[in-house]
C-alpha cells in the first residue's frame, strides 16, 4: 500500500473563459469557450494525487456555499479523504481564469475561505496527519498557516513539499522547515530577489543555489516544457515528454500530485521527478485543472508510449 499522503492548502472554483489570447489592460474581447471547475492549489494536487493513485487526505476550508459542496465532492468522487476538511459560514474561494488559445493563462483569485483557515484549524486537525509520510503545501492560505502546517507535519514524522506558489516573499523559516521545494521558473525568480522570467537551466541552478543559501534543502525547479531541475547537493535536469500544450493551468499542481505519488511509492527523488513530469505533461494536453488530472492507468499508458518513442 502507498504511504499516505495529507494535502493542506486551498480550494477554489475556477471560472474560466477561454479566448485566442489574454486581454490587455483596458481591453475587452470576445471569447469561445467558458467553463466552471473545482480548483484551487491544495485541491488540485490533493484531486490529482488521488486519481493517479495515492492514500490522501486534504485539511482547509470551503464555504457554506455550493461552490463549497461541489469542491468537496469532487474530491470525494477522486477518492480523496475529506473529512478534516472544515466548512465556514460565507463564501469559498475562487478564481477566475483566462486562458489564451496558446495554452498560457492568467488568474486572479479571491481567497473567501481560504483566508480563515487559520494554525487553530491546523492544529485542531492534527489528528488527520498522523501516520502521513509526505504532507504538501502552497501559499493560498494565509502564512502563519502555511507555516503551522509545516510544523505539524514535521512533529507527526512527515516529510514535507512545499509548492511556493503563487510567488510571494516568505520567511527562510518556513525553507527550513520544508524537505523540498518546488518553485516555477516566475516563482524561483521572486524568490531569489530577481525579475521574473523565463530561465535556462544554468539560470536556476544559480537561483536554486541562492534559495539553498536561505536554509532550503532539496529545490526541484519546474521549467514548463522543459521539464525540472533537480537541485540538491549535485544537480540534474529531467526533460518533460514533449506533447502539445492545451492548457497549462495546474500543471504544476499535477506536478506536485505527481511526485509525492512517486516518492509515496518508493522511488528515488530523480525516478519522481521522471514520473511527475510525465504526469503534469499529459495534463497539460486537456483543458482545466482537475479536469485535466489523469488517471493512473492513462498516466502508465503515456509513459509506456513514450518510453517505446524514445
Ligand atoms: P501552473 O501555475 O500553470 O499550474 P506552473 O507554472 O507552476 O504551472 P510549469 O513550470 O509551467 O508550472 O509546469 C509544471 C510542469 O508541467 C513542468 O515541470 C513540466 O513537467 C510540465 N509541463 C508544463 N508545460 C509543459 C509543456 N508545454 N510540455 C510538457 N510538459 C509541460
Ligand atoms: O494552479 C492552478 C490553480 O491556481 C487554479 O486551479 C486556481 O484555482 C488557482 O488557485
Amino acid at each position: 500500500m502507498p504511504h499516505k499522503i495529507v494535502v493542506i492548502g486551498s480550494l477554489n472554483m475556477d471560472l474560466v473563459g477561454c479566448a485566442a489570447r489574454i486581454p490587455v489592460v483596458g481591453e475587452t474581447i470576445t471569447g469561445h469557450t467558458y467553463f466552471s471547475e473545482p480548483g484551487g492549489k491544495g485541491a488540485n494536487q490533493a484531486y490529482a494525487a488521488a486519481k493517479l493513485g495515492g492514500r490522501v487526505s486534504m485539511l482547509g476550508r470551503v464555504g457554506n456555499d455550493d461552490f463549497g459542496r461541489a469542491m468537496r465532492a469532487n474530491l470525494q468522487h477522486a477518492g480523496c479523504d475529506v473529512e478534516g476538511l472544515l466548512s465556514v459560514e460565507g463564501a469559498s474561494g475562487i478564481a477566475l481564469i483566462f486562458v489564451a488559445d496558446d495554452g498560457h493563462n492568467s488568474i486572479i483569485i479571491v481567497p473567501g475561505a481560504n483566508d480563515r483557515f487559520s494554525p487553530e484549524d491546523v492544529d485542531a486537525g492534527a489528528r488527520y496527519l498522523e501516520g502521513a509520510a509526505w504532507v504538501l503545501l502552497q501559499l493560498e492560505n494565509p502564512l502563519p498557516t502555511v507555516l503551522a502546517a509545516a510544523k505539524a507535519g514535521r512533529r507527526a514524522g512527515a516529510r514535507v513539499i512545499l509548492d511556493p506558489a503563487p510567488a510571494r516573499a516568505v520567511p527562510d523559516e518556513i525553507f527550513a522547515l520544508a524537505d523540498i521545494i518546488t518553485p516555477n521558473e516566475t516563482e524561483a525568480a521572486i524568490l531569489a530577489g530577481l525579475a521574473p522570467g523565463a530561465l535556462n537551466p544554468e539560470q536556476a541552478l544559480e537561483i536554486a543555489r541562492k534559495l539553498q543559501e536561505r536554509q532550503a534543502r532539496t529545490v526541484i525547479v519546474k521549467l514548463g516544457e522543459q521539464g525540472c531541475l533537480l537541485v540538491n547537493q549535485k544537480s540534474q535536469l529531467i526533460p518533460a515528454p514533449k506533447v502539445k500544450a492545451v492548457d497549462t493551468t495546474a500543471a504544476g499542481d499535477e506536478f506536485n500530485a505527481g511526485l509525492a505519488v512517486g516518492l509515496s511509492e518508493g522511488l528515488d527523488l530523480a525516478a519522481a521527478c521522471q514520473f511527475a513530469n510525465a504526469a503534469a505533461a499529459l495534463s497539460v494536453t486537456k483543458l482545466g485543472a482537475q479536469a485535466s488530472a489523469p488517471t493512473r492507468a492513462e498516466l502508465d499508458a503515456f509513459i509506456h508510449s513514450y518510453r517505446r518513442s524514445l
